[in-house]
């Protein structure tokens, strides 16, 4: 039998955690190496909250792509309680993407996200009117709302009011996990889309809880149910498929943070982003939609040109590492000491 192989136009990742210092160095590399271009996640400790901090990030990004790569980061503020128009719009005037809203305490550096955004919609008009993309982490925080409910609760308590309040909002909800959240993003205006990672397509929370207690598929938001998974899988195959696209939220974390007694959420998959993503769209019978998610639907939605070169994947097995070097740490990747099923030829 021939192998399998796949072309299609380089894919870029609209929500990565690239991080800072020697994990930026560690990490970007293999970023570069498949997406044509990123948008990068502002949850620096302390986050990117001015212009100045963006741009400032962004050179040391460039500074450490490696020399033979084309690879352009685009730039997100992290929105406090503090914001104001005043910010949206120098933000858009110096080529920030959009803004990232962090319920505060959500996720991992989201202690300084926001308390209150009824009190934002100044900050959120702005947006709208300017055409910046707001870029949501739908999860409520409150204590008493399990953790496997606070995405479908986030989107009747905060997101449908907040769409119909401001239905001109261009607005990205991130890191989709719900069967809620992809038939409210399916049902939306064209002014409102979704990214997915390839975690939430490719496993259910027993891959964290089933045969023992595995940190390395812990992230936020958590994995759900099969029912969940299946209906992203319909979702990013579907008829409306236009309206979600490639996001790894690779998201690393050094090991001894990772296996603790109270460990870090985030998924390491930048190595392997668009051979994973090509295994769930295969489990589906939907490889022939896979270009259209990772190359088309986010620069559309961005208003951006599509990249003009290609990747092509093949369609043989591959070893992942046991870890990778972090700083003077290791990085434990998805599926470690696993195989994955596509690779990617140089
Ligand atoms: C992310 C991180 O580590 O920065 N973690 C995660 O589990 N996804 C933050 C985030 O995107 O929620
Ligand atoms: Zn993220």
């Amino acid at each position: 039998m021939q192998t399998q192989i796949l072309t299609i136009t380089r894919p870029d990742d609209w929500h990565l955690h690239l991080r800072d210092g020697a994990a930026l160095q560690a990490v970007i590399p293999f970023s570069a190496r498949q997406m044509g271009r990123a948008v990068i996640m502002p949850n620096l400790k302390p986050p990117v909250v001015t212009v100045a901090d963006a741009l400032a990030y962004r050179e040391r990004i460039l500074a450490a792509v490696p020399a033979a790569r084309n690879f352009q980061p685009l730039m997100t503020l992290y929105l406090t309680d503090r914001a104001t128009p005043t910010l949206i719009r120098e933000a858009k005037a110096a080529g920030i993407i959009a803004c990232k809203l962090y319920p505060a305490g959500a996720t991992t550096n989201s202690a300084s996200g926001v308390c209150d955004l009824w009190a934002l919609l100044p900050v959120l008009e702005t947006m709208a009117q300017v055409g910046l993309p707001l870029l949501v982490h739908g999860e409520v925080t409150d204590e008493d709302i399990d953790i496997f409910d606070r995405e479908a609760v986030f989107i009747e308590r905060i997101l449908f009011p907040l769409l119909q309040r401001l239905p001109e909002l261009k607005l990205v909800f991130e890191h989709i996990t719900t069967a809620e959240a992809a038939q409210l993003v399916t049902e939306a205006s064209d002014q409102v889309a979704a990214t997915v990672t390839p975690q939430h397509l490719l496993y259910n929370r027993n891959a964290i809880l089933v045969g023992g207690i595995k940190p390395h598929y812990y992230c936020l938001p958590v994995l759900k149910r099969e029912t969940h998974r299946s209906a992203l899988l319909k979702a990013v195959s579907g008829k409306q498929a236009h309206k979600f696209f490639l996001g790894t939220d690779s998201a690393p974390h050094a090991q001894n943070n990772k296996e603790s007694a109270c460990g870090c959420a985030g998924i390491f998959s930048a190595f392997a982003g668009i051979e994973l993503y090509a295994e769930a769209f295969e489990q589906v019978d939907a490889l022939d939609k896979l270009q259209a998610f990772a190359s088309e639907n986010g620069p559309r939605f961005y208003g951006l040109p599509e990249n003009s070169d290609t990747i092509t994947l093949k369609k043989c097995a591959r070893m992942v590492p046991a870890s990778f070097a972090y700083g003077d740490q290791q990085l434990i990747p998805l599926r470690a000491q696993e195989t994955i099923a596509w690779t990617l030829v140089e």
